[in-house]
């Protein structure tokens, strides 16, 4: 990948890059759909991402998408959204929060390419947004901490991609370890690695090869929901918290009858699922990757039911899963509505799962599935 996009950097501006970049994707063990509640995670970074190579440039930006083989200049003045679903929003965003920041960004070339599959939810809009801002950090010596680029990718994708994501995706880009989930909690960015040591088991994707075209309005919704929610617990019992993770399970099941009934399941969902978080990170210290398997089918559950972010495909996935020994357990990974599915398999299963999986699922949906294999790595790195 870095050798393509090296190549490609020379045969498009002539000239070797300054300096290269790589973004990881990231996976997500359990806690979804809380770190915008101010929950808990358990993600990873992963070594499928995005590669950069870059230099400085003259008065305009140059981008290079070595995948979609399209070129973008873009002039400093010109830093604004574009059409959505456009690759170049990202970047634009990124140097848009960088200088709203109160740096002088200076213009770049670069050329990139990833291998992160499309729509497979490992989040290459953060590996994008988090390898760009490490590697324009560093050639314009703009001084951020990783903390600042979390915040700034987080930031891109609110003004520039129309989805109000929490820091999840961005933060585990950037602080990821070899071999390590990160336990992140989103109230305070305070973190602790826990390594996972997979000894006779293994991690899977599964990719659906689902995309839901609304799935990023059906995002915001479920933050409004969230938001309301909160309103609600607040008013209920005269408090100002900021985030829905100050309030417990028994106070959200004490004031039913104050909500809605959908906002009740959203916001019942969001406490379960950060105590399963927590649960989840003392069974990874103790090896009890079993019992995590379990809170992933729990998950999954709560996801299907009272959050909604689920579909069929993804169900259809999830209850294989269980009908499978040699499977300990599987949801759902990311905002939902399509993408992968984690799962914790015996390492020493005889494959057998894999054809007869796509077999059933071939007449379920007309489609057929992918497994993705990975390593959980490092964050974002820049090299020369
Ligand atoms: C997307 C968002 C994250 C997070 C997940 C759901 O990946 O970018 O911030 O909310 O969905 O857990």
């Amino acid at each position: 990948m870095e050798k393509r996009v090296s190549a490609d950097f020379q045969a498009i501006y002539g000239s070797k890059p300054q300096i290269k970049a790589f973004g990881p994707g990231r996976i997500n063990l359990i806690g979804e759909h809380v770190d915008y509640n101010g929950g808990i995670v358990l993600p990873a970074a992963v070594d499928l991402g995005i590669t950069f190579a870059i230099s400085t440039a003259g008065d305009n930006f140059e981008f290079y998408s070595c995948d979609l083989q399209e070129r973008v200049v873009i002039s400093p003045e010109e830093i604004k959204p574009r059409k959505q679903n456009s690759w170049v929003n990202y970047f634009l965003g990124v140097i848009e929060e960088m200088t709203k920041r109160g740096h002088d960004v200076r213009p770049v070339k670069l050329a990139f390419g990833g291998n992160i599959p499309i729509g497979s939810g490992m989040s290459s809009s953060a590996a994008l947004e988090c390898g760009f801002g490490v590697a324009i950090n560093e050639i314009n010596d703009l001084g951020f901490d990783r903390k600042e680029l979390a915040h700034i990718g987080q930031m891109a994708e609110h003004n520039f991609a129309g989805v109000k994501c929490g820091i999840m995706d961005q933060f585990a880009s950037l602080f990821g370890k070899e071999s390590s989930f990160i336990e992140l909690d989103c109230l305070n960015l305070e973190h602790k690695y826990h390594p996972f040591i997979s000894g006779e088991y293994q991690l899977l994707l599964i990719d659906t090869h689902v995309k839901h075209s609304l799935a990023d309005s059906a995002y915001n919704e479920r933050r409004d929901e969230c938001e309301e929610g909160l309103r609600v617990l607040n008013r209920v019992y005269q408090k100002e918290h900021p985030e829905l993770r100050h309030f417990s399970k028994e106070e959200i099941i004490d004031a039913k009858d104050a909500l809605q009934d959908s906002t009740y399941n959203r916001i019942l969902y969001v406490a379960e699922e950060i105590k399963r978080v927590g649960e989840a990170s003392e069974m990874l210290d103790h090896g009890d990757i079993v019992g995590i398997g379990q809170l992933l089918y729990e998950s999954h559950y709560g996801l299907k039911k009272k959050y909604e972010v689920s579909c069929s495909e993804l169900d259809f996935l999830v209850d294989f899963a269980q009908s499978r020994k040699e499977i300990f357990g599987a949801r759902m990974m990311g905002g939902g509505f399509g993408g992968c599915t984690i799962n914790i398999l015996n390492k020493e299963n005889d494959g057998s799962w894999k054809e007869e999986l796509n077999t059933l699922y071939f007449s379920a949906f007309n489609k057929e599935i992918s497994v993705y294999e990975f390593e959980i790595s490092n964050g974002a790195t820049t090299t020369t």
